[in-house]
């Protein structure tokens, strides 16, 4: 099973950015923790702030792997190329949050992957990571 997790803008920052709302640990050392409990599974990571880059790494993947995790942050309640990208692969996508995006700013309510997201999981901290992966296996 290859899997990748996509992270959109600003998660590169997870561990400083807002730790009320998005706790105290890195994504680094979450994915540590993944790959440690889910030895059995090809897990990749990409981070990226560019809109663009979020989109070649969706095409490039996008008819090799078994799953995308693809949280793209704030791009998603904006970006309808990243939308249209998810729609035009082969590859499964499951749409992930941190924040359970219905709870904060009414812009936070629309997204642009769901349409084309296999399912979506938000509002469970980066256990949302988790059982995004169990989902696919
Ligand atoms: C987020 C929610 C988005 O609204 C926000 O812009 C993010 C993170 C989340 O994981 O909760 O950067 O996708």
């Amino acid at each position: 099973m290859k899997l990748i997790i996509i992270n959109g803008p600003n998660l590169n920052l997870l561990g400083k950015r807002e730790p009320e709302v998005y706790g105290n640990k890195t994504f680094e050392d979450y994915f540590s923790e993944l790959q440690f409990k889910y030895k059995d599974v090809q897990l990749e990571y990409f981070q990226s702030n560019i809109e663009g880059e979020l989109i070649d790494k969706i095409q490039e993947i996008g008819f090799s792997h078994d799953g995308i995790i693809l949280n793209a942050a704030a791009y998603t309640h904006t970006s309808v190329g990243i939308g249209d990208a998810v729609k035009a692969i082969e590859t499964p996508v499951v749409e992930v949050h941190i924040s359970n995006t219905y709870k904060r700013e009414e812009f936070r309510h629309v997204s642009y992957i769901s349409a084309g997201a296999k399912g979506v999981i938000l509002g469970f901290g980066l256990q949302s990571y988790d059982l995004a992966i169990k989902s696919f296996l």
